[in-house]
């Protein structure tokens, strides 16, 4: 029987957060820490996944699977991309997916749309069928959406499918890739791992509650992913940096900010870096701080000496590779 291998890489939101969903750009990068997944078709009609974190492999049949409505909550993404990949397939088919990652999911570096896109790609080599990076980019935001009740504008599987650095407008309207190769960024984790569709529900209310104010705040960002953007392309760093202070400001009017998270921007912004904001939804997950060449140790110094519980500094790099197929 045949079988497959791809991996896709994590993700963070340089710029654009939450405004993205509104209809305005943002800036998104690929960060090399990869989820890679095996399928191995097989000659029954079953379905094994063995996913990090589960103590037993999710086992059913290739019928259940296709009839439940319920999707299993641990290997709800693989099991939704399987699924999906199934009807564009035309056939469901017995297989065996195991599934690695490089990171924690609790990061909030997009393992999830990682995960969606590495099975698509396996699956899509695994049965022979020739598949685009549009296509494995389609299929998998159609199966974010159905996992996440309809939310997300899916920059994160815009990553994961063609990596580098992208422009992006919510659906796929825009996917330009801007500067290649990596970013000078220091990630810190905050210690706290938020539910991003919790905090887009958050700022929705925000929206009907105040939406003269919200919309004014999603504007502003807008405005500034499109200066940022030309920033970039003129390798502006410390004007980047700029925007991307300007942004935190906006994230933080719309309370999605977390005392952790502006403890570790504040430290990196002291430090000397050139910009520092939140990455996602906030509420926890990681901040990022856009360094020179000579305030990267001292940044990394700041956000280690920090005394938040579970906060630590990630070694991320930039600008990664899109999916890809490994070797077996
Ligand atoms: O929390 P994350 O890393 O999945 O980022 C969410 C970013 C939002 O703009 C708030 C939502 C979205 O889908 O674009």
């Amino acid at each position: 029987m045949s079988s497959a291998t791809a991996s896709a890489p994590s993700k963070v939101m340089l710029l654009g957060d939450h405004a993205v969903v509104y209809g305005y750009p943002c800036i998104v990068t690929a960060a090399d820490l990869r989820v890679q997944v095996t399928a191995r078709l097989l000659g029954a009609p079953e379905v094994t996944i063995h996913a990090a974190g589960l103590a037993q492999p999710y086992a059913t049949t290739v019928e259940q699977l296709v009839s439940d409505r319920e999707l299993p909550r641990k290997v709800g993404f693989v099991a939704a991309a399987l699924r999906h990949f199934w009807r564009s397939h035309g056939a469901a088919f017995g297989v065996e997916l195991v599934t690695r990652s490089q990171f924690s999911q609790s990061y909030g570096l997009g393992s999830s749309s990682a995960v969606t896109v590495a099975t698509i790609a396996a699956l899509a080599a695994a049965a022979g069928r020739a598949v685009d990076r549009d296509r494995i980019f389609q299929l998998s935001y159609e199966t974010v959406l159905e996992v996440q009740e309809g939310i997300g504008s899916g920059f994160d599987v815009a990553a994961a499918t063609y990596g580098g650095t992208l422009y992006y407008v919510t659906g796929g309207k825009a996917i330009h890739p801007l500067a290649q190769g990596a970013l000078p960024l220091v990630v810190g984790y905050s210690g706290v791992k938020a539910r991003t569709t919790d905090y887009v529900r958050k700022v929705a209310q925000m929206q009907r509650r105040f939406p003269d104010y919200v919309g004014f705040v999603m504007e502003s960002i807008g405005k500034t992913v499109d200066r940022a953007r030309s920033a970039l392309e003129q390798g502006d760093h410390e004007l980047f940096g700029q925007y991307m202070n300007l942004n935190q400001g906006c994230l933080a009017a719309l309370e999605v900010s977390t005392p952790e998270l502006d403890a570790l921007i504040s430290a990196a912004r002291r430090a000397g870096a050139y910009g520092a904001k939140l990455s996602g939804a906030g509420g926890g997950d990681c901040m990022i701080a856009l360094v020179g060449e000579e305030s990267r140790a001292p940044v990394e110094a700041a956000i280690r000496g920090l005394d938040i519980p579970g906060a630590e500094l990630l070694a991320v790099r930039t600008g990664a590779e899109g999916v890809r197929l490994e070797p077996s």
